[in-house]
C-alpha cells in the first residue's frame, strides 16, 4: 500500500518572515533552499500570499533558477497570482485558502462552490504541464470535489491531527485520514499532507496508505536555528525513512 519513499517538501516562507523583520535582504530563502536541496529534500515550497509579507516573486525565480528539485509554489486563486504561476513555471501548484488575518493557512479549501472555478484554473496550469495540488481537510466530501477539478493531487491539512490532545481524538483524526486517502487514491488523486508537522508527531503520518509527499515548515526552519539546515532536514528525513 505503500512501499514507496515518502518524500519531503521543505517550506522556506519562515526564512523570509525572518528577513522581512528587518525589511533587508538576508537571511534569504534561496540560500535556504539551496541547503535543504543539499541535505537531500525533494521539492522546495514557497507560499505567495495575497500581502506578500514574506515571499515576493523575485524570491521564486530566484530560488527556480537555482535548485534542481521541485518547486511548490502555494497560491490562492487570485487573478494576478495565477498569471504569475503561469509566467514563472513551477514544478507544481498547490491551491490553498488565504484569510486575511490568519497567522497560517488555518484549515483546507472549501471546495464546494467552487468546482467550476477551480476547474478552470487547473485547465490553465495543466496546459503548461504544471502538477496541480488541492490542499483541503481530510473530509470525504472535499476529496469527491477535488476528484471532480482533475486536480493531480490533494494535500491533506494535517492539523486537526497535530492539534488534537487526547489519545482517543488523536486516534480519530488519524483513523480520518486513513479513509480519505484511501478514497483519494480509489479516485485517481496522489497523497501529500502538510501542516503543523514536527519531529514528535511525524512518525504517524507516514503511516498513511498511499502517501507520496509530506510539505513541512515551521519545525525545521525552527531545528535549522540551533542545528542548521542541513542537519535540520536530514534529521527528518532520518524519521520519513525509519
Ligand atoms: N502545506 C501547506 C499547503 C501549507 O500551507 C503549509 C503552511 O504554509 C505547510 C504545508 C507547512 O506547514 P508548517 O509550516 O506548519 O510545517
Amino acid at each position: 500500500m505503500n512501499n514507496k519513499r515518502i518524500k519531503l517538501g521543505i517550506n522556506v516562507d519562515h526564512v523570509a518572515t525572518l528577513r522581512e523583520a528587518r525589511k533587508i535582504d538576508f537571511p534569504d530563502p534561496k540560500q535556504a533552499a539551496i541547503l535543504a536541496e543539499k541535505a537531500g529534500c525533494d521539492s522546495i515550497v514557497v507560499h505567495l500570499r495575497e500581502d506578500r509579507r514574506h515571499i515576493k516573486e523575485k524570491d521564486i525565480q530566484n530560488i527556480k533558477d537555482s535548485i534542481q528539485v521541485k518547486l511548490n509554489l502555494e497560491m490562492s486563486t487570485m487573478p494576478d497570482i495565477v498569471d504569475f504561476a503561469l509566467e514563472v513555471l513551477p514544478d507544481q501548484v498547490t491551491l490553498v485558502p488565504e484569510r486575511e488575518q490568519e497567522i497560517t493557512t488555518e484549515g483546507g479549501l472549501d471546495l464546494e462552490n467552487q468546482v467550476e472555478h477551480i476547474t478552470k484554473i487547473i485547465e490553465k496550469f495543466k496546459a503548461k504541464n504544471i502538477q496541480t495540488s488541492l490542499f483541503i481537510d481530510p473530509s470525504e466530501k472535499q476529496v469527491n470535489y477535488a476528484s471532480m477539478t482533475k486536480a493531480d493531487f490533494i494535500e491533506f491539512h494535517t492539523g486537526q491531527y497535530v492539534d488534537a490532545k487526547s489519545f482517543k481524538s488523536r486516534e480519530l483524526q488519524l483513523n480520518k485520514l486513513v479513509e480519505c486517502a484511501q478514497l483519494a487514491n480509489s479516485l485517481g488523486l496522489g497523497v501529500n499532507a502538510g501542516h503543523g508537522l514536527n519531529y514528535d508527531n511525524v512518525v504517524s503520518i507516514t503511516k498513511l496508505p498511499y502517501l507520496e509527499e509530506l510539505n513541512i515548515g515551521h519545525s525545521i526552519i525552527a531545528k535549522a536555528i540551533f542545528v542548521g539546515i542541513e542537519q535540520a532536514v536530514k534529521q527528518m528525513l532520518n524519521l520519513l525513512h525509519s
